[in-house]
């Protein structure tokens, strides 16, 4: 058994930021960090547009930023967590500069402040179409300084430890369930470790393998928000999973498609049909930048009326200088696959990008178990409501590993390690015969919830997903106890979990709002209710 003072399942802007912050203030604690695979692999290393941030006080204020989060969110966002994360966010910017993270600059050395769907004033942090990459990799060099964060590749966290373990019956209305840190698969040595720790942070980041086109990297199977559901932590708004409107359309196949960013449409560039004739106006009168929810849908909609597999994104009109030096990746990529955007419109559809709901957390990010926070996309903060608005989730994640770390500082020193946890039961499990039964399974949920839980949902999808769920379940359950753990058995078990809850919430939802569309129920309810789980 490991002991540790801290456990921080994940390492991408949220796990590293917090590391960080609570080795610059305490030398004396051992913080371990888990990654799944190695520390440089995440969503974070993939965002593109960059972080939305009220930079330039002349044009911009708290209060511009703050209603456009609201009008995206759809009646469903916490209105003082949005002020909260709003008016912190800067100085949480700053911070990520002073630890070395380069944003793009204009020629008076004033930072370059891009554009995206959703937003009215010009307030996007970047670094090139890689800011991601570049947030990431000033992160891992900071947190590699300290001594006392150890970074564990290879690592995958199982499930979480609570009284259950310790033969007590928890239930989610069992009052002061505990977490007491995590049973750890090491990769390596395929040896499962008890990780004892007196607080945990979750910041798995999101899940959208869970769909067959999705620009999340393939670790995002939301083990962590399974992970919580099964020690009986609170989760909420589920239903919302955010498609990006434009996905590079690759009729190859690629796991994950590849992302042309929001801020390319922010630079000028217009959505068309392939016969070159602009749909959008048919839908808001913000036209191409109107907010993720309402162009992904016109995008749906457009491509079933019209029978096209794609439609297009058409940049032949732009600066190809400054258009190169700002998105030198999407611009390779597209030649990469002979598209030339300046000969050309860029194909592209839809892909699930981002889960609004998670964890349910606090304004200090406590989850509903003591001990445990969450951190990042795993969360349900109250940030996003029914849609989150582009770039906030980097600045949600800094704002958040800020206040948890400060509550955890607080608190620390009255927590002790928990005694007689026991080692993992791996009892009568054997190694798996046939490996086809997970691959085919992970294919069936993704056919299952890009089918029937995507863009467009009715009673009659819903329910057959859940049927088809259903099944799904039951069989993974009975291979997960009888056969050896593998990464990829856990992943299928998690993420056959979030469909269950994705597709759950999405029937409770007797309406249409943000992300979630039901042609059951086109109309607004009257009144706000939230799928708590
Ligand atoms: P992640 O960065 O996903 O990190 C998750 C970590 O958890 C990883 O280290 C992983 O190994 C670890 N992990 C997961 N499961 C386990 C397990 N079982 N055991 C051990 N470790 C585990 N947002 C913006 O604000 N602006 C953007 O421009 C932007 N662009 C985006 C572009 C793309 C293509 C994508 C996919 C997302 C984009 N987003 C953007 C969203 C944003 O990148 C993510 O929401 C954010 O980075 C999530 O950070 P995180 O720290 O919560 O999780
Ligand atoms: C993008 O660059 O379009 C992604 C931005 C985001 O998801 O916030």
């Amino acid at each position: 058994m490991k002991k540790t003072d801290i456990l921080v399942i994940g390492a991408g802007i949220a796990g590293l930021t917090f590391a960080i912050k609570i080795a610059e203030k305490r030398k004396d604690l051992t913080i371990t960090v888990l990654t799944k695979t190695n520390r440089s692999e995440s969503n974070t290393r993939y965002a593109q547009g960059g972080v939305a941030a009220v930079w330039n006080k002349d044009i911009d204020t708290y209060e511009k930023h703050i209603a456009d989060t609201l009008d995206a969110g759809d009646g469903l966002c916490d209105k003082e967590v949005v002020e909260i994360v709003v008016k912190e966010g800067p100085i949480r910017v700053k911070e990520i500069i002073n630890w070395g993270t380069r944003f793009d600059k204009t020629k008076d050395d004033d930072y370059d402040l891009g554009m995206e769907g959703g937003h009215s004033e010009y307030r996007i942090l970047h670094y090139k179409d890689l800011t991601g990459w570049e947030i990431q990799r000033a992160l891992v060099e900071k947190a590699q300084t300290y001594k006392n964060i150890e970074i564990f590749d290879h690592f995958f966290a199982v499930d979480l430890i609570t009284q259950h373990q310790l033969g007590r019956v928890v239930t989610r209305v069992t009052p002061n369930v505990a977490c007491y840190g995590a049973y750890v698969l090491d990769l390596e040595t395929r040896t499962i470790e008890t990780i004892n720790a007196k607080t945990t942070i979750v910041c798995t980041g999101g899940a959208g393998q869970i769909y067959r086109n999705t620009t999340n990297p393939v670790i995002a199977t939301g083990d962590g928000i399974a992970m919580v559901y099964r020690a009986k932590g609170r989760l909420e708004n589920m239903e919302f999973v955010q498609f990006h409107p434009t996905a590079l359309y690759n009729p190859a196949g690629e796991n994950p498609d590849f992302l042309v960013s929001e801020a390319v449409r922010g630079f000028g560039a217009i959505l068309k049909t392939q016969d070159g004739k602009e749909f959008m106006q048919k839908y808001d009168e913000r036209l191409s930048l109107a907010p993720r929810d309402i162009v992904a849908r016109a995008i749906d909609n457009e491509m079933k009326t019209r029978g096209d597999d794609y439609l297009c994104l058409d940049c032949q009109h732009l600066d190809k200088e400054a258009f190169i030096k700002h998105f030198p990746t999407i611009y390779d990529k597209c030649m990469s696959l002979g598209i030339d955007p300046f000969k050309q419109m860029i194909p592209v559809v839809p892909a699930a990008h981002y889960l609004c709901g998670g964890v349910k957390t606090d304004q200090i990010g406590r989850s509903s178990v003591q001990r445990l926070y969450a951190c990042g996309e795993c969360t349900s903060s109250g940030l996003h409501g029914a849609n989150r608005l582009a770039s906030n989730s980097l600045l949600e994640a800094m704002v958040f590993a800020h206040r948890i770390a400060k509550d955890v500082l607080e608190n620390i020193d009255d927590y002790d390690w928990m005694e007689g946890i026991p080692g993992w039961n791996a009892k009568s499990t054997t190694d798996p015969k046939e490996m086809v039964l997970i691959t085919q399974s992970n294919k069936e949920l993704k056919e299952i919830m890009s089918s029937y839980v995507g863009i467009v949902r009715s009673n009659v999808r819903l329910n057959r997903a859940k049927d088809r769920l259903t099944l799904l379940y039951r069989e993974t359950e009975q291979l997960y106890s009888t056969t050896t753990l593998s990464p990829q058995l856990c992943e299928l078990r998690n993420m056959i979990t979030i469909g269950y809850l994705v597709t759950s919430s999405a029937a409770m939802r007797r309406e249409s709002r943000g992300l979630h569309y039901t042609t059951d129920y086109p109309e607004q309810m009257d009144y706000i209710e939230t799928m708590i789980l």
